[in-house]
Formats: structure tokens, sequence, C-alpha cells
């Protein structure tokens, strides 16, 4: 399942997401495992120290480059976006990127996007956007972009169900991607995600994806092991009903916040 983009481009709804994965053969395998399963959407940075590798398994999966939606992310502690993504792009192996996004905004919100819009102009990638922005960022950088952010990637879960952030990022017309889906492995022994799975006869971590899909999110959790890599991507035969939805709903913390995270470290 695809959602689209403002740039006219299909993001997959679940992705592998490989913050944390070793670089070398940690990441080649969980990349190549995902890509067996199914998956058509890998989400790195350059602040990953991964990208080699993320570049490889894709490469050698031999699966066409333009089946695969490739994101990485600008280092926001370097001065230039453009020179980055060339530099990404060089340790991916690969000649274009699908979404290069801000990783967090250090500095503010806005003065690295004149260097995304080059990255964009100059076909360096096709889509260009921001991660853990808040709604106050997001409406900060639509006042000074030309080319508006496709994507905002925020922590996000039921368990930080950051309502209207997610209406902020509707309505500039973007789409709100998921990180950390599963909080990181916290979330999966919760008891009321149990109980859905079990009556679901799912797994927690299908339960959470699945509630982001429903939300209509792009949703990139992340594991190194095949088979949970394998699983986790097993969302799309099945659904959540409203009560289902509405008691994940109530296991929010943020009050519904605008903000992207609790815990700004830039
Ligand atoms: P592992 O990589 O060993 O599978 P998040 O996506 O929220 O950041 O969560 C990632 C964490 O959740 C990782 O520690 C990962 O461990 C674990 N994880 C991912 N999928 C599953 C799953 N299906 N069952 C149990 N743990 C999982």
């Amino acid at each position: 399942m695809n959602l689209k983009l403002s740039n006219g481009t299909e993001i997959p709804a679940v992705g592998l997401g490989v913050w944390q994965v070793e670089d070398g053969a940690q990441t080649e395998r969980a990349v190549s495992a995902a890509l067996e399963a199914g998956y058509r959407l890998i989400d790195t940075a350059q602040g990953y120290g991964n990208e080699a590798s993320v570049g490889k398994a894709i490469r050698e999966s031999g699966i066409p480059r333009a089946e695969i939606f490739l994101t990485t992310k600008f280092l926001p502690a370097e001065d230039d976006p453009f020179v980055e993504a060339e530099k990404s792009l060089e340790r991916l192996g690969t000649d274009y990127l699908d979404l290069y996004l801000i990783h967090w905004p250090q500095g503010g919100p806005t003065w690295a996007w004149p260097g995304m819009e080059k990255v964009s102009a100059a076909g360096l990638s096709k889509g260009i956007g921001v991660s853990n922005f808040s709604a106050a960022e997001l409406a900060e950088l639509a006042k000074v972009s030309e080319i508006p952010a496709a994507v905002n990637q925020v922590y996000f879960s039921p368990f930080a169900y950051r309502r209207a952030l997610l209406d902020a990022g509707n309505e500039a017309g973007l789409i709100t991607q998921a990180y950390s889906p599963l909080g990181t492995g916290e979330h999966l022994t919760d008891p009321v995600v149990g109980r859905i799975a079990e009556e679901l006869g799912r797994t927690p971590a299908q339960v959470l994806i699945r509630w982001g899909v429903q939300k209509g999110l792009s949703v990139i959790p992340k594991s190194v092991n095949p088979e949970r890599i394998q699983k986790n991507f097993a969302v799309f035969d099945f659904e959540l009903d409203d009560a289902a939805v509405a008691t994940l709903d109530a296991l929010d913390t943020t009050g519904g916040t605008t903000e992207s995270n609790e815990n700004k470290w830039w």
C-alpha cells in the first residue's frame, strides 16, 4: 500500500527503519530480509553511519532501484544539505534519493531549506521533507518554502498520538511518518496492546503498526531479526475496528500535542 506525496511520487505505508542498526553485516542482513519480505521503503540517515551497507544490500537484492523508495537525512550539524546529499549518494551508491529529510530542526526550522530545495532542483532527491518538526516549526517553514515539505517524520505511536501535529501535517498537505512506532520496543509488552493482539490473533507489533497505517501515516518499524521484519510487514490483511482504534487512541500520554518530541536533544 502506498501514500501519495505532494511532489507527485508515492511512498509505501510501511518501511524498514535502520536507526541503531550496526553498519556492515547487521544492516545488510536486515535490509536484505526486508526487501525479500516485500518492503520497498528503506529509511536511513547520514547520522546512522550505515548508508553504505544499506546501498550494498539494495544493489545485491537485484530489485530495480526504481522499485525501491530510499530515504536518507541531512545532519543539521553540517553546513550545506547539497554537499551532504552528494556524499550520502556516494555512500549509498545510487544516483538519486526518493526522500531527503532535515533530521531535526537544529539552528531553527528554515535555514537549511534553500539547500534542500537545491537538492530537489538538481534531481538529487525526488522529495524533500523534515523530521522532528513541531506544528509551529512546520508553519514557519511553510512561510519561506517554494517547494513544500512532503514529509514530517516524528516519534509517533498510540502512546505518542500527536493528534494536533498530525492534523497540522494533513493541513500542510504532507505525509506524517512514524518512527519508533513500537516505542523502541517498549510498547510491545503493554497489556492493552497485548489484549487487542490476542483477540485478533496478531502480534503486538502488528497492532501498533496497523494503527499507524489506519491513521494515514507511513510507518517505519526497526528490526534486525528476519522473522520479526517479515511479521511487521504483514499488516495489510486485517483491520482494527473502531473500538480497537479508540482503545489504542486512549493510550496517548502526550495530550495530543503539536510538539514533535518531548525530549529535544537538538
Ligand atoms: P529487534 O531489532 O531485535 O527485532 P521501534 O521500531 O519502535 O524503534 O522498535 C524497535 C525495537 O523493537 C527493536 O529493539 C526491535 O528489536 C524490537 N522489535 C521490532 N519488531 C519486533 C517484533 N515484531 N517483536 C518484538 N520486538 C520487535
